[in-house]
């Protein structure tokens, strides 16, 4: 497994139940921090670590994401005729030009693995990374969470995924693997397991939504059979490649925001706005404001 990695796929036909009814007619990945849709931080994400070919396996009510990454003709005329130059450019930029963008429609939501399947016929044979955009990371002056597995990919040649140390009594929600120390922050994968409840999870270190996988997945994803929750797991093929070779766990340096959460939502949609170029010191102040009046 030694060539670049250039594609990337974004399983985006999940049901996002769980932020309904804003979910009811767009799609969960579409939900803006701040002022920019989840989608778009992962594209973006992805772009910053050298990929140009970004593979959405969309499902039912996802119009909203290829129309976002599409031009915008009239939108775009509409803000030239009134000289809004600078909201022109916010339009125009979302990809570099140099990006393609290949939508897969999931016709079933059978699962993540599945999901990650439907892309076969576009990855082809090469290494990819897969990332969720509802686990949202601000990677600061490190780099993007990509960025930094594509690094230990390219140094190591094998599958990377990445993790972080969960509380225990969170198992349940993640990928949790068993792990064997190689270097600071790096670790050979020894066995994966899906959402275990905590009494059964053999550590607290859990898959976060990035992951760089050798093309070998695929066969194994095509003798998956439904898994936790019925679904076709991602992490159940993850464990059978773990079998022919080897996987990669990687601490990345950042935050990382659960935005399929409503708590971790309001986390990063807070903490974006600090950070906001436009808003930092307004919200800063409200929030100061808004503390005195809390007990
Ligand atoms: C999926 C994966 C899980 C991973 C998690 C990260 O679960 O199946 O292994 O740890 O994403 O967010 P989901 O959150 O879709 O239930």
């Amino acid at each position: 497994m030694q060539k670049k990695i250039r594609k990337a796929v974004f399983p985006v036909a999940g049901m996002g139940t769980r932020f309904l009814p804003a979910t009811k007619a767009n799609p969960k990945e579409m939900l803006p921090i701040v002022d920019k849709p989840l989608i778009q931080y992962a594209a973006e994400e992805a772009v910053a670590a050298g990929i140009d070919v970004l593979i959405f396996v969309t499902g039912r009510n996802k119009r909203a994401i290829p129309d976002h990454f599409d031009k915008a003709y009239e939108l775009e005329s509409e803000l030239q005729e009134r000289g809004k130059l600078k909201m022109l450019d916010i339009v125009r930029d979302i990809l570099p030009p140099h990006v393609s963008c290949v939508y897969i429609r999931q016709a079933e939501a059978l699962g993540l693995g599945h999901a990650v399947l439907c892309a076969r016929p576009v990855v082809g044979y090469e290494p990819f990374a897969v990332i969720l955009a509802d686990d949202l990371v601000d990677g600061g002056s490190a780099g993007g969470a990509l960025t930094q597995m594509v690094e230990v990919y390219e140094k190591h040649h094998a599958s990377v995924l990445g993790v972080e140390d969960v509380p225990p009594n969170e198992t349940h929600k993640y990928g949790i693997v068993t792990p064997e120390t190689l270097e600071d922050d790096l670790w050979r994968v020894q066995a994966i397991v899906e959402k275990p409840a905590p009494e059964d999870a053999p550590s607290n270190m859990a898959v976060v939504g990035r992951y760089v996988l050798s093309p070998r997945i695929f066969e194994l994803l095509e003798n998956t059979r439904p898994g936790a929750g019925g679904e076709i797991q991602l992490t159940d093929a993850i464990a059978a490649l773990l079998e022919k070779e080897s996987v990669l766990a990687y601490r990345f340096q950042g935050k990382r925001y659960d935005c399929g959460s409503k708590l971790g939502y309001l986390e990063a949609t807070v903490e974006y706005a600090l950070k906001h170029p436009e808003l930092s010191e307004d919200f800063r102040q409200y929030l100061q404001t808004l503390a005195h009046t809390l007990d």
